[in-house]
């Protein structure tokens, strides 16, 4: 069943979380879990680009050269200011004139999953989403922090500890064929971590909690086909442990 819409918000996980979760709050008691379960998240706030139509191109929540040299300002140019950008503007043109302008991004995806005519849709809004999610899963110096509170002691009951918490995130990224995403999630009281291919989505009852891009884009510029390295270097420099934590939730 397709969400109830209820307000022409142009949500964007940066700068707009508290729409989302006003827009969620008139929603039904189902509605409401599963925004909140697959959709809500501590991002950093940050001003978002101006606005060409409904959705919009949040801001990174850094400088396009303080993730380098493990991911270029070269990258970052191409992959948010490109791809990124490029969901952006297609979803807005896909939804001119239709009851998608009046979602928020978060319904877009709801309505549109596993939806084969509505796979453009859905393929734009989810990319908007997770590249969001991506950005806010990375810090500079990120991963020198080590674990602490809540989501050390999942990361060591889940997995026996952080590196092998990290060995399993790089098996479920080096093991995406093609094009998609790795995740760890939260199941309950434990963690996982899964792949989805392109657009995908962890499934429902389980809420992302930080992700990596294993799009060719995502690296191909600073490592070429080497993703087994990439993935390593964004693990061990980059990868924003604190994220996870707060969207335990
Ligand atoms: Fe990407």
């Amino acid at each position: 069943m397709d969400p109830p819409v209820t307000e022409n918000d142009d949500w964007t996980p940066f700068s707009r979380r508290s729409a989302l979760l006003a827009a969620a709050a008139s929603l039904t008691a189902a509605g409401v879990t599963i925004l909140r379960d697959r959709f809500a998240f501590a991002a950093a706030p940050a001003s978002a680009a101006a606005p060409t139509g409904p959705f919009t191109l949040p801001a990174l929540p850094y400088k396009d050269d303080a993730l380098a040299p493990v991911i270029s300002a070269q990258t970052i140019g191409f992959h948010h200011g490109k791809h990124h950008k490029g969901y952006v503007t297609k979803l807005n043109e896909l939804v001119a004139g239709t009851e998608y302008a009046g979602m928020t991004l978060e319904q877009v995806v709801v309505a549109t999953t596993g939806k084969a005519d509505k796979a453009a849709l859905f393929n734009n809004a989810a990319q908007i989403w997770n590249h969001t999610f991506f950005w806010n899963s990375l810090k500079p110096g990120g991963a020198g922090a080590v674990p602490t509170g809540r989501i050390k002691d999942k990361l060591q009951s889940s997995f026996g500890g952080v590196d092998e918490a990290k060995k399993a995130l790089h098996q479920a990224a080096t093991g995406q064929f093609g094009s998609g995403w790795a995740w760890l999630v939260a199941a309950g009281d434990k963690l996982e971590v899964v792949k989805t291919s392109n657009a995908e989505r962890p499934s429902a009852g389980k809420k992302p909690l930080l992700t990596i891009d294993v799009w060719e884009h995502a690296y191909y510029l600073d490592f070429q086909n080497r993703r087994a390295d990439y993935v390593q270097a964004v693990l061990d420099k980059l990868i924003d442990w604190s994220f996870a934590d707060k969207n335990l939730g």
